[in-house]
């Protein structure tokens, strides 16, 4: 959550830190900033809105070749013009842009305040301005460090001092950092999408760790006591345009059609078709650790959470093996028993939700082992766990998951199909699953192709104030999705139910103003679902009906979305891709920003 970015070298920095503002506004965009330090000191300019509102009232002058800009998701205090980024202390000669939380900002505001200090804003990230311009070291990195010692909380930080013109000090504790190395020029990100044109050669910082940004180069050093820890640049395989929406309305849109290649790409290399089996080394767990896991638990978040409920039950159907999946950002406060044989399994697009980083971390507190399935490589998860699964779904923007949800969903068939092998799931099933795990990336583009006939469906569900999603057991986890998909970006109160608990209380809420969208796949339970379908008809109300070309739903009046049929455990993901689409298309009706749905952003970084 929030973005900065910062620039150090030939050119002057306004327009290069806006247009890398640009590239992470998904992180937050209730206010914006920018702070330039040229020959007449530091200058600020910050307020409420979008990034490109801010470019309209940046001064023609605004020269400087060094700069540091910020994008916000706000935490303390309202989107202000005042509680936007940067943040100076009285004399404007320091400037900062910070993410994260100070969790001592109160007292902190408090001391200052009785020090005679007038605080210009509601946040908790002025006070490091202060802080930094009242130590007496005589080094920039001596005032940082100071400050960052009085300090308790989470940061990327980067600093501006006056008196230090040919320099940025950068700071991390918690949230991502990145400084990227140009010709005599240099950048400082909290996310690599803002210098990737400009430069793949990086250096990510640890916690714990700072860095001295010149236009000549960097060092780092240890925030206690700013001894070297002498980081170098590393050239990092990107491919930059995967940053960009090219052609497509929205980078949602994109990352919905990148699926069927995406799902290739979380697939390759891992499938054993002889043995009918994956193989996934990043878990550093041999056959007899594998055999050893009694139960597995899956810690996420959102989305994330609702992927490892459908993961759960794949691990539960294929491996027989207990498995849940629980919300991440409860699991640490209700002091959880650590089983030693039970395989701990954190899933993560950015890697980076601190409610699921601090759930792995309470697993490997007590003992237990934590292997994640994460996107973003070398991110905080990541390295935090005990090893696992890169998703390879390529750099996912839009606040939505899309394309790294499946990926997710994929890793987890991949996770299910090694460890039922291990067990009693037989060659033959094994083999029956890696079949229909190759068919999906080809079913997937198939529903995508279907894009414009969901269209009116999707306008119609628009129209609604409230709707259901309902499906059963692996059909829930798929509504309690495609309810959370709806809610994020169409506003719409979208609510998921087990089909077979809505006569016990919701069915009192069905009328012809509340649709429902019912998962039916071909299944054991086929005719159970469509006996509810009748309840719902017989009250009118509206239904749409994700479903499988064989399922015959007699005189039920409701729209049908029929998707391909593959292995009855693989289609939770089928269904899952009209949904995309249908919250897609409700929120372009609706005329929404889908990208950046009102008071969220991507990557929440924050408790
Ligand atoms: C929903 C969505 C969020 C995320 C959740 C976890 O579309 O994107 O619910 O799934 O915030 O994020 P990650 O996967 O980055 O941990």
């Amino acid at each position: 959550m929030c973005g900065i970015v910062g620039y150090i070298g030939r050119q002057d920095a306004a327009p290069v830190v806006l247009e890398g503002l640009t590239r992470l506004e998904h992180r937050g965009y209730d206010s914006a900033g920018v702070a330039v330090l040229g020959s007449r000191g530091i200058r600020v300019v910050k307020q409420a809105g979008r990034v490109r509102e801010l470019s309209d009232v940046l001064p023609k002058r605004f020269a400087g070749t060094t700069g540091i800009g910020h994008t916000r998701w706000a935490t303390h205090g309202p989107a202000t013009d005042a509680n936007a980024h940067p943040h100076a202390d009285e004399s404007g000669r320091v400037a900062v842009v910070h993410n994260g939380i100070i969790d001592n900002s109160a007292a902190l505001r408090a001391e200052l305040t009785d020090a005679g200090v007038t605080l210009a804003s509601d946040t908790d990230t002025e006070v490091l301005a202060h802080l930094v311009a009242r130590s007496d070291a005589d080094t920039l990195e001596g005032k940082v460090r100071d400050a960052l010692r009085a300090v308790v909380g989470t940061y990327g930080l980067a600093v501006l001092h006056a008196d230090f013109p040919d320099r940025i000090v950068v700071a991390r504790n918690g949230s991502p950092l990145v400084v990227g190395v140009g010709d005599k020029e240099m950048y400082v990100a909290s996310d690599l999408a803002a210098i990737v044109r400009h430069t793949t050669t990086v250096a990510m910082l640890d916690d714990g760790e700072m860095a001295t940004v010149t236009a000549a180069g960097f060092t780092t050093m240890r925030h206690t006591d700013l001894s070297s820890t002498g980081k170098t640049a590393t050239e990092m395989d990107i491919d930059a345009s995967a940053y960009d929406a090219g052609d497509h309305e929205s980078y949602m849109h994109k990352e919905m059609l990148e699926q069927p290649v995406t799902a290739q790409a979380v697939l390759r290399g891992r499938l054993d078709e002889r043995f009918g089996t994956a193989h996934l080394g990043g878990l550093d767990m041999d056959a007899r650790d594998l055999r050893a896991v009694r139960r597995v638990k899956i810690l996420g978040c959102g989305s994330a959470y609702y992927v490892g409920q459908m993961g759960a039950a794949l691990i539960e159907e294929l491996a027989r093996i207990p498995a849940d999946a629980e919300a991440a950002s409860e699991f640490r406060y209700r002091d959880p028993v650590i089983e030693p044989d039970t395989l701990y399994v954190a899933v993560s697009q950015s890697g980076e939700t601190i409610d699921t980083l601090l759930a792995v971390q309470e697993v490997r507190r007590k003992g237990g082992r934590c292997v994640g399935l994460v996107n973003v490589v070398g991110s905080a998860i990541a390295r935090e766990c005990d090893g696992g699964i890169y998703l390879h779904a390529g750099p996912e923007v839009a606040v939505a998951s899309t394309k790294a949800l499946t990926n997710m969903f994929l890793g987890f068939a991949l996770l299910a199909l090694q460890l039922g092998r291990v067990r009693d799931l037989s060659i033959a099933d094994g083999k029956r699953l890696v079949a229909g795990l190759e068919k999906l990336p080809g079913q997937i583009e198939e529903i995508l192709a279907g894009e414009d006939d969901l269209v009116a469906v999707a306008k119609s569900l628009a129209e609604a104030r409230s709707l259901f999603f309902i499906g059963r057991v692996r059909g829930f986890p798929v509504a309690r999705e495609g309810a959370q998909k709806f809610k994020e970006i169409s506003y719409r109160h979208a609510e998921a139910y087990q089909t077979s608990e809505l006569k016990h209380g919701p069915l009192a809420l069905i009328d012809p103003e509340v649709p429902t969208v019912a998962l039916v796949p071909r299944d054991e339970l086929t005719e159970r679902n469509i006996g509810a379908l009748h309840e719902i008809d017989a009250r009118q109300g509206p239904l749409v009906v994700i479903t499988h070309a064989e399922v015959d739903l007699g005189e039920i009046g409701a729209r049908r979305i029929d998707v391909p049929r593959n292995e009855p455990e693989l289609d939770p993901i089928l269904l899952t891709i009209p949904l995309q689409l249908l919250a897609y298309h409700a929120a372009q009706h609706l005329g929404h920003d889908i990208d950046k749905p009102r008071n969220l952003a991507k990557s929440v970084t924050v408790e």
